[in-house]
């Protein structure tokens, strides 16, 4: 999982330090419910943790989603089509991208990601993989309309969003992403788009609460990065990670709550909390069959086929962009 963690698009003082980094910190700190943005977790070891997250036994949606690839490939590959350029919002995993390539004839791969060097890596293992297919990385932000490149100009799209990282975001940026993905692959263009499902709240909490304690560290390394890129003096040990469902947003929400009354600096900057207080740090929406539809459809979308795993846990849906309308 690669959200921002590039050196290229970063804008850095002369001391090195990651100005969108500290701006989210300081304005999230002061806020009446402390939050920082989730693209925050994935420095190095944020990354190898959420990796390692995937392979936990409470984790399902990495199984899940890969699982319908498997096992729908045949139905998906029919609708899609042959001869789209498949273009992947982030640096594409290891295991669900070549399972999609490998599914349907793509006429080429673009993946788009704002981490260089994640880009390079991942792009450099998918030609070795598949020799005969073009491969146009990306360095961009995806979150904005990006240009994608000429050799695929006149090539139908196909956009792949796996994950439900559309799930990270609330329904407004969600709704943006949704219609800049749009703008990026235009006309006639395919949507491929994972999304969790609600389901029991026993389930949900385990999976955001592991036993061996791995969501945790990567909760709490936030602190940790806080600490060593912005001067921070976080006491980490006097925190806890927390996993809540919130109901009415159905949603599980990550929290980092403080154990005791404390005070610390951060950037030169002197914020308290007092015991049972919490940092905000990641909300994980999870869909219903009608709140997925809706979602896509306000961004653009019309839904045309929807998979879900054996268990039910998780689905995987395609979409074909609407033209522009201006009727009910
Ligand atoms: C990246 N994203 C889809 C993960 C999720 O499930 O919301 C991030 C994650 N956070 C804790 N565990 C996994």
């Amino acid at each position: 999982m690669t959200f921002a963690k590039g050196l290229q698009l970063v804008n850095r003082d002369e001391s090195g330090i990651d100005l969108a980094f500290r701006a989210d910190v300081l304005a999230g700190l002061a806020s009446a419910q402390k939050a920082i943005p989730a693209r925050w977790f994935y420095d190095d070891i944020g990354s190898q943790l959420f990796e390692d997250i995937t392979q936990l036994p409470e984790y399902y949606p990495t199984r899940a989603e890969a699982s319908i690839l498997r096992s729908r490939s045949a139905d998906i590959a029919k609708l899609i089509g042959p001869g789209r350029t498949v273009v992947e919002f982030g640096s594409g995993s290891s295991v669900k991208t070549p399972l999609l390539l490998s599914a349907i004839q793509p006429s080429a791969y673009v993946p788009l990601d704002i981490a260089g060097d994640f880009l390079r890596a991942s792009s450099a293992a998918l030609e070795e993989k598949f020799p005969g297919l073009p491969v146009y990385p990306v360095e961009a932000d995806f979150m904005r309309r990006v240009e994608l490149p000429g050799e695929t100009a006149s090539l139908p799209k196909l956009g792949f969003f796996p994950g439900s990282t559309i799930g990270n975001m609330i329904a407004r940026t969600a709704t943006d992403l949704l219609r800049s993905m749009r703008e990026t692959l235009g006309e006639g263009a395919l949507l491929l788009i994972g999304m969790d499902l609600v389901k029991d709240e026993e389930v949900l909490l385990a999976a955001y609460d592991d036993a061996a304690g791995v969501t945790a560290q990567f909760n709490l390394n936030l602190l940790t990065r806080i600490n060593r890129e912005l001067a921070g003096t976080v006491p980490v040990e006097s925190f806890r990670h927390e996993a809540r469902w919130n109901d009415t947003f159905a949603r599980i929400e990550m929290h980092l709550v403080a154990n005791e009354d404390i005070s610390f600096t951060v950037s030169e900057q002197t914020f308290s909390m007092v015991a049972g207080e919490s940092i905000h740090t990641e909300n994980s929406h999870k869909f219903t069959r009608r709140s997925s539809q809706s979602l896509l459809a306000a961004g653009g979308w019309e839904p045309r086929a929807r998979w879900t795993d054996e268990d039910g846990q998780f689905s995987l849906l395609l979409a074909e962009a609407c033209a522009p309308r201006s009727a009910p």
